[in-house]
């Protein structure tokens, strides 16, 4: 597709003699459309060229050769340059390139790039809540993202299958294992377990001892307390699965944190060698006093790892395995001081600098629940599956309401009610806190998964209405040019873009964001324009824009995680 910036860049470039890289980095695109499309900042270059913004404006404009048909208007305002873009090449450009690319805003600009995630990665034994469903929905967004803009990227389930506190399951599961029926809630009734044993060890010092024991004989291959271990981990994962199934969530790699245990060795001699892993109290720990953060504690005192060990060791593996450019982290704030200490003392294991500067925490906000809705027994902790299952099950009834005669009730119930969820969870910046609330999150008109759902099936239904999508030839960009059409188009345009956005601060609500405003952008246009009448031209146009929309909704609800129905 024809790249406005770059033209701009290379022109300007000619003129004033600087990159047309760094130019190209300096190209804003105004926020008011009377600034034009694109606006160059000319104090940028005023150090540079020794000459005042204005000057440098006026020398520009008066230079500047690029045709009519891709510029058509050119003003200086207050230093700045303002472009005005052709608009019916533009409009041509788009919907052709939109139409005819079945993976539109699809880029190489990531090729030869390694970029690993480390997402969703539950704990064993534990509840799938609703905290990990941020990670996974967040996580899942970002791995289609980077891969649909070229990147080679490795989706990793770093799963919590080890430390201590398998050592108190596998401690309670011998004391009582026959009283319980595992197969039937596993989930339920290992905490169930971990609990009993967690009170006991409160009371008896030697309970807790025998559980440390355990964790420690697990590290060293005691066959009773592996097969046990593995147990566990079986029944669990079986559980997890089906939330992924629910979302489709996939992993390139399910190596956990047990996966490391036989390398927690080569991470101890390293620091050691590092000079900076120091004997307390009988464990050891790397000092981080001059970071200002507490000390890392690598090794317990009975030789076990810890959560920070393992991870070190991940880092070891992630850059020997994947050569990483950038290893994100997706994980709630909680977590934050624990990556930044293991961050820091991953400095110390000797790997280039690329490796650890590649780093990243992506850290996201809680959700909170509003209380007395959807708790559970124990009073906060809600399962992702009965989640998801309350979603589709909403959805279903407001289908029913809405739509009573649609085919295939319950597949279209399942794409509204776990998009609604995904959506929910990516609409806003992540690292604010959430307030779950399912009116909120199944709203048709509020700024939700539904919404993008009904605009897109809207656009569809429309089509049909037309007798299907004319031929490109048929179509005049002379209707494109009023403002709800190009107000479209404009960020039909930016699609690419706003993907690169996303990568670059590892933010997924810019596309949430991005499509709710197409989606409000196609409801004006609709308001506003007669798309089915009487002059055929107009129709054809009005239904290819219609045809683009739909497209550009489908495939940035796709890269979101999210499926659309096309009725609903
Ligand atoms: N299992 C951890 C939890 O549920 C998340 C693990 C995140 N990844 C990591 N490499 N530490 O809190």
């Amino acid at each position: 597709m024809i790249n406005f910036k770059k033209i701009i860049a290379d022109e300007i470039s000619k003129i004033t003699n600087i990159e047309s890289n760094e130019i190209e980095g300096y190209i804003e695109v105004p926020k008011e459309p009377e600034n034009g499309d694109y606006a160059f900042p000319c104090f940028k270059l005023a150090k540079t060229l020794k000459k005042s913004p204005n000057v440098i404006a006026d020398e520009i404009k008066s230079n500047i050769q690029i045709s009519e048909n891709v510029i058509e208007k050119l003003e200086v305002v207050g230093g700045y340059l303002n472009f005005f873009v052709n608009k019916e090449t533009l409009a041509l450009e788009i919907l052709n390139e939109v139409t005819k690319n079945k993976e539109y805003g699809k880029s190489n600009i990531g090729e030869g790039k390694n970029i690993v995630i480390d997402y969703s990665s539950p704990n064993i034994a534990k509840t799938f809540h609703i905290g990990h469903l941020r990670t996974t929905v967040i996580g899942a967004a970002l791995y289609n993202i980077y891969k649909y803009l070229g990147y080679n990227v490795t989706g990793i389930n770093h799963l919590g299958d080890y430390g201590t506190q398998f050592g108190k399951l596998i401690e309670g599961y011998k004391k009582w294992g026959s009283e319980y029926n595992l197969e039937e809630n596993p989930i339920e009734k290992l905490t169930e377990i971990y609990v009993r044993i967690s009170n006991e060890c409160k009371e008896d010092e030697s309970v807790l001892e025998a559980c440390r024991n355990n964790f420690k004989k697990l590290e060293d291959g005691d066959k009773e307390c592996v097969e046990l271990w593995s147990k566990f981990k079986d029944l669990s994962l079986k559980e997890f699965q089906k939330v992924y199934d629910i979302l489709g969530t996939k992993f390139d790699s399910w190596n956990g944190e047990s996966f490391y245990t036989d390398k927690i060795g080569e991470v101890i001699d390293l620091l050691k060698k590092s000079g900076k892993l120091i004997e307390s109290q009988g464990a050891r720990i790397v000092d981080l006093e001059e970071y200002g953060m507490p000390p890392c504690l690598i090794q317990k005192s009975n030789g076990s790892s810890t959560y920070a060990t393992r991870d070190l060791a991940a880092i070891l593996y992630r850059a020997r395995t994947y050569d990483f450019d950038k290893a994100l982290y997706v994980t709630s704030y909680e977590q934050i001081l624990h990556f930044k200490q293991i961050f820091q003392v991953a400095k110390l294991l000797g790997l280039d600098k690329k490796y650890t500067d590649g780093l990243e925490h992506v850290s996201y906000g809680m959700v909170l629940l509003e209380t007395g809705k959807m708790s559970t027994r124990d009073g906060n902790v809600v399962k992702l599956e009965d989640l998801l299952k309350e979603a589709i099950e909403r959805a279903k009834e407001i289908i029913n309401e809405k739509n009573p005669g649609l085919e295939n009730k319950d597949e279209i119930a399942k794409k509204v009610g776990v998009g609604a969820v995904i959506f929910n969870d990516l609409a806003n910046s992540r690292i604010k806190d959430e307030i779950f609330n399912w009116d909120r999150v199944l709203n048709f008109q509020g700024e939700t998964g539904p919404y993008l759902q009904y605009t897109y099936v809207r656009t569809k239904s429309i089509i049909e209405k037309a007798g299907g999508i004319p031929s490109f030839e048929n179509i005049d960009a002379k209707y494109l040019l009023e403002e709800s059409s190009s107000k479209i188009l404009k960020l039909i345009y930016n699609f690419e873009n706003i993907l690169i956005q996303v990568t670059e601060k590892n933010e997924p609500s810019i596309l949430s964001r991005y499509l709710i405003d197409l989606a409000k952008a196609y409801s004006n246009f609709y308001n506003e324009n007669q798309i089915i009448t009487e002059d055929k031209k107009i129709q054809n146009t009005r239904i290819f824009l219609t045809y683009a929309t739909g497209n550009v909704l489908k495939i940035g609800a796709n890269l979101l995680g999210m499926e659309m129905p096309d009725r609903m």
